[in-house]
């Protein structure tokens, strides 16, 4: 094995439920960047895993009348089998409940309390009675409320174990703002700004309301805070205080973290505090990506929009899968999911652009030659584009998987597919084979494309890994050409290559049939019923005259600028321009919306409602949202509602 080595991982994901596409984008493109890694040489650590610890999970066990440890270890059943049918290729698979890990944790705990960064205080803030639950200020409602069951709260203090983070502010703020740490680096500012400016606040570490945690070693009755459990799940799975596995002189500092943007602060700021506290390198680059997104929602189980990766892939192949999300999806900004784009785009790339380029070329070589080629050549200008841009892909590609720009490694790799199949009509193979002067032409012709789909299937192997065999099946291609090293040369199959006709590599889609057939499939199978929807529905509230509805001036704006309110998780401060001039508005849907997902849409605005303070921060009316399952929606309109009409 080479020394050089690359670890990389995703989060590690709850398993409070069935996992869902949007689990899988990370897990697909981490597994495209292992599998590029290994084929460059690297000695690859490839870490996933499940995140089995806190209290959500300990309330669904108790709900399904089963214990926490059965409830995760059936739902870990499920992603495992994902993973396997997405064909992901993780070398290690965590799960908190697992020994080694409870014992690190505990160890690293104590480690940090006996250095002085854990220290033993009292966490103040709000109770909710009929919750039995704690909260912060900033978790709180619009109204100061339980944001659970949006009833009083009173003060309450409880003894817990907190982490200092304030020495660690500065060397934060210079890893995010001068380092390439994070990506994309136009995240950073957002985070200094939000979070460290403000003032870094100890972090509550420790919890004494439920029991399903890693006990604190010393003190028995707290459990450790989920995310401390959590992120150390990067070290512990690589033998880091313990005796399972030793790997962690040869993988740590991790070469990337994968997450999508809600989780970034955890892994931008806390996580690299606690290696900070225990004197750890740091890792060295996250990346940070957007949502799936449906109808400009994040997919999650109570919106009752989760697509399922299984059915998609029963219908598709998982390769299809893996490609429609790896190319939909920009690093930094979120994908909006459609079963029609989808189709589209496994029509257009795969079956006609690929699929097409590989059944036309063999079929060719079939038809005039038998299936093998003669080894005489005449080359022509008319080549070079194609065999230069075929030569140079691989050094685009590094570059792109490097920067975990892994839509554009694609688009590259597609560039060089569509230039062949250019290559095809500008060289009328078809013509040539009428003329017995021309069959080295022809041959050359033939050869110089089984050379573009070599080098091309040979990098896009690492994103679909199943189908690109069958590829090399049929252009003749022995495995052991199939290398890094040879997809930086043309020329490499030799002169006399033999070809097969193989299998439809992907069947062509009637796009309205097929976009029609899925959604009827997806709907049905959409976690919620009709029924269950009605049950959870607010009853409605008592009659009012008309007038009373009069009193409540209802506004078109438009959100002119957005901003996350600092020290509070829920709210965003929006600017909005009502018609009348500037107006100032927060409001308890960061957990939903990030500030980007908010600018320049209309909504509607409560514009008469008395001004409050919410964390200190004034609001001059209330943004109309519906209440959908847990979540909210914004209500948006349409664009050409001129700012300032009043709703009646
Ligand atoms: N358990 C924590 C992670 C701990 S890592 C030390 C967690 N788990 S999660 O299951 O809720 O989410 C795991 C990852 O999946 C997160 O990065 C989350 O944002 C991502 N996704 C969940 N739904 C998603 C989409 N719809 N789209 C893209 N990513 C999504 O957070």
């Amino acid at each position: 094995m080479s020394n050089k080595t690359f670890y990389i991982t995703t989060p590690i994901y709850y398993p409070s439920g069935n996992p869902h596409i949007g689990h899988c984008y990370t897990t697909v493109a981490c597994d495209s960047i292992a599998r590029y890694k290994r084929m460059q040489g690297y000695d690859v650590m490839f870490l996933t895993g499940t995140d089995e610890h806190g209290q959500k999970i300990e309330e669904k066990a108790s709900e399904k009348g089963v214990t926490p440890q059965q409830y995760v270890d059936d739902i870990v059943k499920i992603f495992k089998n994902l993973w396997s049918y997405m064909n992901i290729s993780y070398d290690r698979y965590i799960r908190t409940t697992d020994d080694y890990h409870v014992e690190a944790v505990q160890k690293i705990f104590k480690n940090l309390y006996d250095k002085g960064y854990i220290y033993k205080g009292e966490y103040k803030g709000k109770y909710c009675t009929p919750c039995e639950s704690f909260w912060t200020e900033s978790q709180l409602d619009e109204n100061g409320c339980c944001p659970e069951c949006h009833r009083e709260v009173k003060e309450a203090r409880e003894e817990a174990y907190f982490l200092k983070m304030s020495p660690f502010a500065e060397r934060i703020e210079k890893l995010l703002l001068e380092t390439d740490f994070l990506r994309p680096k136009t995240r950073a500012q957002e985070l200094v700004n939000n979070f460290i400016k403000p003032g870094l606040e100890d972090l509550c570490v420790s919890r004494t309301t439920f029991k399903w945690g890693i006990p604190v070693t010393f003190d028995e009755k707290h459990v450790v805070y989920v995310w401390i459990d959590a992120l150390n799940n990067y070290i512990t799975a690589l033998g880091y205080e313990n005796s399972a596995h030793s790997d962690y002189e040869k993988f740590w500092p991790a070469d990337v973290h994968m997450v999508a943007k809600d989780i970034m602060r955890f892994h931008a700021i806390i996580w690299p505090a606690i290696l900070m506290a225990l004197d750890l390198p740091l890792p060295k680059h996250l990346a940070v990506h957007g949502w799936i997104t449906f109808n400009g929602q994040k997919m999650s189980k109570s919106l009752g929009n989760v697509v399922d990766p299984f059915v998609l892939g029963e219908r598709y192949g998982a390769d299809s899968i893996r490609y429609h999300i790896m190319r939909e999806m920009a690093l930094g900004s979120d994908s909006s999911f459609s079963n029609k784009i989808m189709i589209d785009r496994i029509n257009s790339d795969l079956a006609n652009d690929l699929g097409n380029l590989v059944s036309r070329t063999v079929a060719m070589v079939i038809k005039y030659f038998d299936g093998t080629l003669p080894a005489d050549r005449e080359t022509d200008d008319l080549d070079n584009e194609l065999i230069s841009m075929a030569e140079n892909l691989r050094t685009s590609v590094d570059r792109y998987v490097d920067e975990t720009q892994l839509n554009n490694a694609l688009a590259e790799i597609f560039k060089v597919i569509s230039r062949a199949n250019k290559y095809i009509d500008e060289t009328a193979p078809w013509v040539l084979a009428k003329d017995e002067n021309k069959k080295a032409r022809l041959a050359t012709v033939l050869y110089n494309l089984l050379e573009s789909i070599r080098i091309s299937t040979t990098l896009l192997s690492c994103f679909m890994p199943t189908t690109m065999p069958k590829v090399w099946e049929q252009i003749g291609a022995e495995e052991n050409l199939i290398t890094y090293g040879n997809a930086g040369k043309f020329g490499v199959l030799p002169a006399n290559v033999t070809v097969h006709k193989g299998e439809v590599l992907f069947p062509r889609l009637d796009i309205d049939k097929e976009t029609e057939e899925l959604n009827a499939i997806l709907l049905k199978n959409s976690p919620k019923s009709e029924d269950e929807d009605k049950a959870n529905l607010a009853p409605i509230s008592e009659t009012i005259k008309i007038d009373d509805f009069g009193k409540v001036d209802l506004r078109v704006a438009e959100v002119k600028s957005c901003e996350k309110v600092p020290k509070a998780k829920k709210l965003l401060c929006l600017q909005l321009d009502d018609g009348f001039g500037t107006r100032q508005v927060v409001s308890g849907i960061a957990k939903w919306y990030a500030p980007e997902d908010l600018i320049g849409k209309k909504v509607i605005v409560v514009a008469n409602l008395a001004p409050a303070k919410l964390c200190g921060v004034e609001s001059n009316g209330m943004i109309v949202a519906a209440d959908v399952g847990e979540d909210a929606r914004v209500i948006f309109v349409d664009k050409d509602i001129p700012n300032g009409s009043k709703l009646r």
